[in-house]
């Protein structure tokens, strides 16, 4: 089963709470927030204003994913504002470990994100920990960007290491991802797709975004060369 995740930062601002609605009442599994600092990236997005306004707004789950230093400051205060899931970059947590045993204290589910340079390896020591896995397939900071072909790779890798030793965690992909990079990430092992441009940003509203995404997306044996090899 494929899930979708909208992230709104691709959203039209001026009508948040009808877009909320659309991808709502077309069936996504959450919605994606993605709260940027302006110094882990180059840019700055939105915060607790954004989620604090959604939350009343919506039955959906909420995901921030948090692109910011030194995450831990703000865990709680993000709990408190209504989200579900907290994921943190394992760039900027040298103390993964507690920091995801605090989401945890918080009753939140807790991901780890992993930037496209940085290697899989890093998580091998804590794997059973997560939630959830958010492997960056564009470089973080902006939407509509282009797909990084090799981290599909990564997410082989990532796949394999679940199956074996935390099946019930999501393997979520984030950046990229359209019709054409769908049906790619699931033959190697992604289940959870994060998608702004892709459906925000169809001409023919999201909810037709949504489709052809969710097709695509179920194509994913249709390239031999990229069948899952499970
Ligand atoms: C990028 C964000 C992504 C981005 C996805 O830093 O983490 O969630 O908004 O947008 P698209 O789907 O347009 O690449
Ligand atoms: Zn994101």
């Amino acid at each position: 089963m494929i899930k979708i995740a909208p992230s709104i930062l691709a959203a039209d601002f001026l009508r948040l709470g009808e877009e909320v609605k659309a991808v709502e009442s077309a069936g996504v599994d959450r919605l994606h927030l993605d709260v940027m600092d302006g110094r882990f990236v180059p840019n700055i997005s939105f915060g607790f204003p954004i989620l604090e306004a959604l939350r009343p707004a919506t039955r959906l789950p909420l995901e921030t994913h948090l692109m910011m230093v030194e995450p831990e400051r703000y865990l709680e205060a993000f709990a408190r504002a209504g989200a579900d899931t907290l994921i943190v970059h394992q760039e900027v947590s040298p103390h993964l470990d507690r920091t995801i045993h605090l989401v945890k204290s918080l009753g939140k589910r807790a991901g780890v994100a992993l930037n496209p340079s940085t290697p899989v390896s890093l998580l091998e020591d804590t794997l059973e920990l997560f939630d959830l896995v958010l492997v960056m397939t564009v470089n973080p900071g902006f939407g509509h960007q282009h797909f990084i072909g090799y981290t599909l790779e990564k997410i082989r890798q990532i796949r394999e290491r679940l199956d074996r030793r935390n099946p019930q965690c999501d393997l979520e992909v984030d950046g990229g991802i359209d019709a054409e990079t769908a049906p790619r990430v699931v033959a190697a092992g992604a289940r959870v797709l994060v998608a702004g441009t892709s459906v925000f940003g169809d001409p023919a509203g999201p909810a037709a975004g949504l489709r052809s995404l969710t097709q695509a997306a179920a194509r994913r044996g249709s390239n031999p060369a990229e069948r899952p090899n499970h």
